[in-house]
Order: structure tokens, then sequence, then C-alpha cells
């Protein structure tokens, strides 16, 4: 009697599952279609079977699809589906093109044309905009640990959760250093990094003066290309952000006493991100700020965890009382401007000439070195690198903050104790820190050459 309900049970359970699948592709198969329907790329016309490139014979529109071989998309054409690596859009021309009336749709647009086909060109989904800088847990992350004296080898992981023991030496004693970079989807359709050189390195710096070991050559690069390949769908468009990296070191050993770990983890995760500032490219106002950010001699040139604590009650404080951020001063004097909690500061002078801090106690921003050599070698301009006394910062026209997260925000205000000093900022566009901008986030994007060695392409 048992082995015949079972039986009964068994037949049951599979009509249930045959019932269970059948719902799913009849019900849900047009919930998904309209889930990828904004992934549909364009409508466009390919001319042979072979898929040459059709340029379209209406006058005045061009029309390229530039085929790249790391790329990925399917082509539907009638019933058949064929795989021939993803097609990248440059430039369509809307207005001309008919197949963009929603009167089209289906029809083959040129039919003058004979051999044209149209075709639907799918892409995988990749983000369009990532609105400002918050943690989006994205798919991939980079792991190596540390044991033994060595480094093992490195391995991509879906797991974001760290688990540590209660007495890991960064939780006890901030043994710890970061870094941050971004990867940009360019308008012709590559990924690329900007300088992950000049990150690798001074991530190098920050783990001597942390007595962390340094990663083995070549690891930092394969694990920015590994982490923003697993992560190329969440890569914005060329104008709707970018993907930010954040290479980072800990001492995951349980120690008491203090002292450095002997056992370490490398981690690199990625996640979207458009503005840094709430208001984009609004002019911020800053403060300067009564707490230190970095002694003399102390780690204010790397990039360690523990300067970010240190700022933490000093940037609550400034929001709290309405400022974007707080301007560090030096520790010993009181006298120089150094930089914010999480950008340099850059001053254009009113013969237009880029004036930065020099301070052995400041980080050396990847973004202002770049900056200063485009303002030379793009723009023409005069730069000077130098103290700047307190008492100067009202003399100059333009104020801004730059970093990689920040990119390039230009500063409306400074307030001194009260007293307010403003900067040009009415029109933006019109504004020296504009054309830096311009110039820098040009290069980035692959829109104007970049100098050798400043992209790294990721294929
Ligand atoms: N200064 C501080 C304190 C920072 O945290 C950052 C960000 O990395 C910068 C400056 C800008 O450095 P970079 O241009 O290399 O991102
Ligand atoms: C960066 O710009 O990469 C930083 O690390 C700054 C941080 C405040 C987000």
């Amino acid at each position: 009697k048992i082995v015949f309900l079972l039986k009964i049970e068994k037949k049951a359970l599979r009509v249930f599952i045959c019932f269970y699948l059948y719902a799913v592709t009849v019900f849900l198969r047009p919930a998904c279609r309209q889930r990828f329907r904004h992934s549909y790329l364009r409508r466009i016309v390919i001319a042979n079977a072979d898929f040459k490139i059709h340029k379209s014979s209406s006058p005045g529109s061009e029309c390229y699809i530039q085929i790249l071989s790391h790329l990925r998309a399917k082509i539907k054409c009638g019933a058949a589906h064929i795989k021939i690596g993803r097609i990248f859009c440059k430039s369509i021309d809307k207005s001309v093109l008919p197949m963009y009336n929603s009167r089209n749709k289906g029809k083959d647009v040129f039919p003058q044309s004979g051999a044209s086909l149209s075709f639907f060109i799918r892409r995988k989904t990749f983000m369009k905009k990532a609105e400002g800088f918050t943690y989006v847990k994205t798919s991939k992350r980079y792991v190596c640990d540390y044991k033994g004296g060595a480094w093992g080898k490195g391995r991509l992981t879906r797991n974001a959760n760290v688990t540590l023991n209660e007495s890991a030496c960064v939780l006890q004693y901030a043994q710890t250093c970061f870094e941050g970079l971004k990867a940009y989807r360019t308008e012709d359709g590559h990924i690329v990094c900007f300088r992950p050189d000049l990150n690798e390195k001074r991530l190098a710096d920050s783990c001597r003066r942390m007595v962390i070991p340094p990663l083995p050559e070549g690891m930092f690069t394969e694990a920015v290309k590994e982490v923003v390949l697993a992560n190329r769908k969440w890569i914005p468009d060329a104008d709707g952000g970018s993907l930010y990296l954040r290479p980072f070191i800990f001492g995951t050993e349980a120690v008491i006493g203090v002292k450095p770990a002997t056992e370490f983890q490398f981690r690199l995760f990625a996640t979207p991100v458009g503005s840094y500032f709430h208001g984009g490219v609004s002019p911020l106002r800053l403060r300067v700020c009564d707490f230190d950010r970095a002694a003399p001699h102390g780690t204010g040139h790397i990039k360690a965890g523990l300067n970010y604590a240190m700022s933490l009650y000093a940037i609550t404080d400034a929001h709290e009382k309405g400022y974007d951020e707080n301007l560090y001063l030096d520790a010993a004097t009181r006298t120089y401007i150094e930089e914010t909690g999480g950008a340099n500061v850059i001053f254009i002078t009113d013969d237009g000439t880029l004036v930065t801090p020099e301070s052995d106690t400041i980080l050396p921003s990847v973004t202002r070195r770049s900056l200063i050599y485009v303002a030379e070698h793009y723009l023409g301009m005069k730069t000077e690198e130098r103290k700047i006394p307190l008492s100067e910062i009202g003399n100059f026209r333009e104020c801004g903050l730059c970093g990689t997260a920040a990119v390039i925000s230009p500063v409306g205000t400074i307030d001194d104790h009260g007293k307010e000093i403003r900067y040009d900022t009415g029109d933006f566009e019109s504004t020296v820190i504009a054309k830096l901008y311009h110039t820098l986030t040009d290069i980035q994007h692959g829109k104007i050459e970049a100098p050798e060695g400043w992209i790294m392409k990721i294929k």
C-alpha cells in the first residue's frame, strides 16, 4: 500500500514540476521580454548575410556599426539566431533613419536596396547611468590571501562578505590600506582604466608604510582586468558614470599585542558610480577645519584607512553645519592649505595659472598629477606646486577639488571661521576649471588622445 502511495506521489510531483515549468515559460516570458526591452540596442540595417556593415543610403545619415571581438550580441534574423560577438552602435542620426519610426516596426525599411535586411540587434544589458557614490554589490570580486610569508593565487569570487577572527589586526589596530580607480566605457565601445600603474605604485608605498607585504608584480593589474571584465555589465554608458574599483589589503591574523599581522587578504571589488558630491558639478561649500587630518611624518601621504577614520567626526560635523567638505591645514603650524578629506585642492589665479599645494602630508593624487600635465601640455597653462598660506586663498579666482571620486568639482565658497571667500563659478562652462574638467574627462573617455601609457584597454 505504501509503495503504491509513493508511486502516485512521485507521479503527482512530476506533473506538478511540468506544470510549473510550463507556467514559468508561458506567463513569465512576456515579463522577461519587457525587462529586456530597453536593452534592444537599435534597429539597424545590415547589407548582406555575411554581416557587412551597411551605411544608410539616406542623404546626411550615418550609420556605423562597429563589430568588436570582445563584445557579444545576438542578431535575430527571421527564425535564426546568430551570435557574432557584441555590437556597438556609434552614432545613428535618429531623425533621418526611417527605421526608428515606430510605424516601420518589423518592416523592411529599405526594400529598394533588395539585398538589405533589417535586423533587430540586442546587446547584453549594461547600466546606462549610475547615480551618486554609493556601494552597489556587483557580480564578482578578486581575492587573494597572504600566508606563510607569501601571496597565494588570486581568484574571483561571488562572495562579497569577509569572515574574520574577532581579534584580526585590521579590526583592532586598523592595519589596512586601499586604492581607488575607475574603469570607463568609451564612446567607441572599449573598456579602459585610467593610469592604474600609479595606483599600483601608491598601493605598494602604502603597504610599506603600514607593514603590509606589497603585492607580487602583476597581481594588481590582473585583479583590475579580471574584476572589470567579470563586472562589465555594471559599467555605465560613456556619459553615465563609471565603474569605481576599490582594491584594499588588510591584516587578518588575530593579534592582541600591538604588532603587525603576518596574514593578510587582498581584495578588489567594483561598484558603479556617478558623481561623488550630491549636486554633481554645482559649486561646493568648504570650511577651514579645526581638526587635523595628518601629522608631520605621519600617514597623510599614503592611503591608509586610518586617515579616513580620523576624518569621520570632522566630516559629520561639517555636513551637520551645511558644508560639503573640510579643508584641512598643515597640522604643525596650521597656516598652510593641505587638502580635503577625500580630494586634493586646486586653485586658479587671475592670469589662469594652476596652483596646487605642495606638502609631504597630503595624498599624491593621480588626478592632480594628471591635471598638472594636462594644464601644461594640452591647455598651455602655467602651473605652480608650492606651499599655499591660508592667508592667500582670497587671492585666487577659482578653486576646485580633484580626485578619482571627486573628478574635478568646483568650489564656490570657503568659510574661514566666519570669513567667507567666494570663487568664480557663475557660468561653469566659462571657467578654467571647466576646461580642465572637460579635457581630463575627454582623455579618460577616449574622446581625445591620451598621453602615452595613460589608458589601459581592458579586453
Ligand atoms: N586626497 C585624498 C585624501 C583622497 O582620499 C583622494 C582620493 O583618492 C585624493 C586626494 C585624490 O587622489 P586620486 O586623484 O589619486 O584619486
Ligand atoms: C577616491 O577618490 O578614490 C577616494 O578614495 C576618495 C574617497 C573619499 C572616496
